[in-house]
């Protein structure tokens, strides 16, 4: 074999990485829902946020929507994994649409959480990010005049403090594990009352991913994040290694990396946000060996094993 004259680049692919129980239980759904009752199946919003997962289901069968009202009669529709409010099961109930829910199961254990809170007469304050699917999802579970959104520490500051000892807080599951512990403190030196879940919402998935990218920042020239720019994970992967002080960059494709990037880059991180597959990854791998000498190396931080079962009806297809 010549001597590559290609320059050498030590990669450091994070684990865990990618798909997390949620999202793989998500995509089965619309999968079998499209085997059991044959295309086109509707989504009602974008199953997990990565296109390039929406595009493979479009090709099966799948037609996306972003509300109800744009689902024929007739057809069966999904809700995505991030949850939805309780009035869109209603309304697909009432039109007698067959309706499968692929909400993650660690969001409806939020959506949970939040019933019961307001029944025993609580305030939440929720952690999370306006707009965010989730967080759309959760506050429709409640009455609205009994739930308040903060996403930073000044709004903590900011809150009234009227009912301070009838208050619990929950979480958005796809925060920063750093940031959210900050806000959290916050509320308990405000409302020393404040009831939560012990830690907080964020999901295993999220914290693993977390750890794992700190991990390789650390030792790292520059990290690339696959994921997609709406997806609350794969943001908070790219801050992560950015507080380490390493330069970080969200990429959906591999033809988003620009090689100007690259200029004095030894070290190299790798991960990917829990919605983007893993052939992603492997077309990064491919594309930069194009251009270097890639010298790949795992750096795992835990073991996932978290498996979620599928609604009942669609097992068997
Ligand atoms: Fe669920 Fe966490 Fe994935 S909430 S969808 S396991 S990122």
């Amino acid at each position: 074999h010549p001597k590559s004259n290609k320059p050498r680049i030590s990669l450091l692919v994070a684990a865990p990485r990618g798909f997390c129980a949620g999202v793989d239980r998500a995509i089965k759904i619309v999968e079998l829902a499209i085997e059991k009752y044959g295309a086109p199946v509707y989504v009602r919003h974008e199953i997990v946020h990565n296109r390039y997962v929406v595009d493979e289901l479009k090709t099966l069968g799948a037609i996306f929507v972003e509300e109800l009202d744009e689902v024929p009669d007739g057809v069966p529709v999904v809700f995505s994994a991030h949850g939805v409010p309780k009035a869109v099961p209603h309304k697909a109930a009432e039109r007698g649409l067959n309706y499968l829910d692929a909400t993650c199961p660690l969001v409806s254990k939020v959506h949970r959480q939040a019933e019961r809170q307001v029944e025993a007469g609580r305030h939440i304050i929720f952690v999370g990010h306006a707009g965010h699917p989730e967080v759309i999802g959760t506050f429709g579970q409640v009455d609205e005049s009994m739930i308040t959104l903060v996403e930073t520490l000044e709004d903590v500051a900011a809150l009234k403090p009227i009912d301070a000892d009838k208050l619990s807080f929950l979480t958005q599951t796809t925060l920063s594990v750093d940031d959210t512990h900050a806000i959290v403190a916050a509320l308990q030196e405000r409302f020393p009352s404040i009831v939560g879940p012990k830690g907080e919402d964020i999901c295993y998935a999220t914290s693993n991913r977390q750890d794992a990218v700190k991990q390789i920042a650390a030792s790292s020239d520059l990290v690339l994040v696959i994921g997609a720019p709406n997806s609350s994970n794969s943001l908070r992967l790219v801050e992560v290694a950015q507080r380490l002080g390493t330069d970080a960059y969200l990429i959906q494709r591999a033809d988003e990396i620009d090689l100007e990037w690259m200029k004095g880059v030894g070290t190299l991180g790798l991960t990917a946000g829990a919605s983007a597959p893993e052939i992603l990854v492997r077309e990064v791998v491919s594309y930069l060996e194009q251009y270097f000498v890639i010298d790949e190396q795992k750096i795992r931080t835990t073991e996932e094993h978290m498996v979620f079962k599928l609604p009942r009806g669609l097992e068997a297809a």
